[in-house]
C-alpha cells in the first residue's frame, strides 16, 4: 500500500475531507491500481485540543519524511495570535512551489462571458516575499531600530518612526526553482507559454530581479527549447512577463492568451483566488504545495468559518486535489476518472449551496451528500 499523509483542517476541513476521501478511495479501486494507506496527522485545533499545540513537532517530523500528504484549510488568526501554520508549512517543509490548476467545468455559470477560454496553471513561489513573515508591529523597538538604522546607515529618510514595518527577501535561488519548475511543467505537459507575473516596474530589485532571473533560467537551461515573445519560433515554449496588475486585466480580457504564470508568493496568492472566481469559485480550485521531495496537495481555499459545520460545504476542491494526486503517482486514469465524475455530477443540477446559484435549475445538496453523488459517478 502507498502511505499518504492527511490533516483534515480546521472549519469546513473534517467535512469535505469525509466526502473526499471515498471519492479518490473509489477511484483507486474501479482502476485496480495499489491502494492508498492513509495515515491521519494532527495540526490546527483538532491538535490543539489533543496535544496543546497547533502543530506538533511529530507531524512536522513524519512530513519531514514523506513524500505524499493532503490536507484540508487551516485557520489563522488575522493580525495577532500564531504565525499561519500554512505558511510554517511550507516554509519548514521546503514547499517551494504551489501549483493552481485552473479551468473551467462545463455546466457552470460564472461572472464571466467565456470560462471555457480559461486554462492556465499558476506556480507561485512559496517560501519567499512578504510571507517570509518578518514583520514588526507600530511602535515595537526593533520596528523603531529598523526605522533607526535606515535613517542613519542608509540615508533614506521619509519614514515615519511609528511604521510598522515588513521586510520582501527574494533570493535568485528561490526565484530561478520556481520558474524552473514551471518551464519543465509546460516543456512536458505541451504548455504554449510560460508567464512572468511580477511588479518590477515598481518594486525593481526584488519582483524586477524575480522578472529578470526568470529570462536567465529559460535562456541559460532551456535556451533551445524556448523562445521570446519578441522572437517566436514555432513549436517552442514561449516565454513572456506581464505587470502583475494588467495580469488581471488580461485574465479577464485575453485569457486565452495565457497558460502557464510563474509568480513571486503574494501576487501569486491574488490570482488564484481571482482566477478561481472566474471558473466558478474557490469550491472548485485544487492545488499542490511542491518541493524536490515531496507533493502537499491541499484547496486553495480557507476553513470557510461562516459555513462551518452545517453541511453545507463545497468538496469539489479537495475531490479534485485528489485527482491531481493520483496523476502524480502515475495514473492519468483515476485522476480523468474523478474529474469525469465531477462534471456528471454537475450535470446532474444537484450540488452543493455556492454552485447551486450557478446552474440553471441547480438544486442544493449537502456537502456529504454531494461526495456520495459524485462517488456514484466513479
Ligand atoms: P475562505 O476561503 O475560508 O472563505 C471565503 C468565502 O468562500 C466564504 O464565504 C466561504 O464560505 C466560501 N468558501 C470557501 N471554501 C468553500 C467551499 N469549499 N465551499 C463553499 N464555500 C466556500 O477565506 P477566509 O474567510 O478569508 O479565511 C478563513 C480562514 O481560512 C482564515 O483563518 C484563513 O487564514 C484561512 N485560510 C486557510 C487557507 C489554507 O489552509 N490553505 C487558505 C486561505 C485561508
Amino acid at each position: 500500500m502507498r502511505k499518504v499523509f492527511y490533516i483534515e483542517g480546521d472549519g469546513i476541513g473534517p467535512e469535505i475531507w469525509a466526502a473526499a476521501r471515498p471519492v479518490i478511495d473509489a477511484a483507486i479501486a474501479k482502476e485496480g491500481i495499489e491502494p492508498i494507506l492513509w495515515e491521519e496527522l494532527l495540526a490546527g485545533n483538532k491538535a490543539v485540543a489533543e496535544t496543546g499545540t497547533p502543530l506538533p513537532e511529530e507531524t512536522l517530523k513524519s512530513l519531514q519524511g514523506a513524500d505524499l500528504a493532503m490536507k484540508g484549510p487551516l485557520g489563522t488568526p488575522v493580525g495577532s495570535g500564531i504565525r499561519s501554520l500554512n505558511v510554517a508549512l511550507r516554509q519548514g517543509l521546503d514547499l517551494y512551489a504551489c501549483i493552481r490548476p485552473v479551468n473551467h467545468v462545463p455546466g457552470l455559470e460564472t461572472p464571466v462571458k467565456h470560462p471555457e477560454l480559461v486554462d492556465m496553471v499558476i506556480f507561485r513561489e512559496n517560501t519567499e516575499d512578504v510571507y517570509a513573515g518578518i514583520e514588526f508591529a507600530a511602535l515595537d523597538p526593533r520596528a523603531r531600530k529598523l526605522v533607526d538604522f535606515l535613517r542613519d546607515e542608509l540615508g533614506i529618510t521619509g519614514i515615519s518612526p511609528d511604521s510598522a514595518i515588513g521586510i520582501k527577501p527574494m533570493t535568485e535561488q528561490g526565484s530561478k526553482r520556481l520558474v524552473r519548475m514551471a518551464i519543465k511543467y509546460a516543456l512536458d505537459n505541451g504548455r504554449k507559454s510560460v508567464t512572468l507575473v511580477h511588479k518590477g516596474n515598481i518594486m525593481k530589485f526584488t519582483e524586477g530581479a524575480f522578472r529578470q532571473w526568470g529570462y536567465d533560467v529559460a535562456r541559460d537551461e532551456f535556451g533551445d527549447l524556448t523562445c521570446m515573445a519578441k522572437a517566436p519560433v514555432a513549436g517552442r515554449l514561449m516565454i513572456k512577463d506581464r505587470i502583475a496588475d494588467a495580469m488581471f486585466q488580461e485574465a479577464l480580457l485575453h485569457p486565452a492568451e495565457y497558460d502557464v504564470l510563474a509568480t513571486p508568493n503574494l501576487n501569486g496568492d491574488y490570482i488564484s483566488d481571482a482566477l478561481a472566481a472566474q471558473v466558478g469559485g474557490l469550491g472548485m480550485a485544487p492545488g499542490v504545495n511542491m518541493s524536490d521531495r515531496m507533493a502537499f496537495f491541499e484547496a486553495t481555499h480557507g476553513t470557510a468559518p461562516d459555513i462551518a459545520g452545517k453541511d453545507k460545504a463545497n468538496p469539489t476542491s479537495l475531490i479534485l486535489c485528489g485527482a491531481m494526486l493520483l496523476e502524480h503517482i502515475g495514473s492519468k486514469n483515476a485522476g480523468s476518472r474523478i474529474r469525469h465524475a465531477v462534471r456528471r455530477a454537475i450535470d446532474a443540477k444537484r450540488v452543493p449551496g455556492d454552485l447551486a446559484p450557478q446552474i440553471k435549475d441547480g438544486k442544493m445538496v449537502g456537502c456529504r451528500e454531494f461526495g456520495e453523488i459524485v462517488g456514484s459517478f466513479i
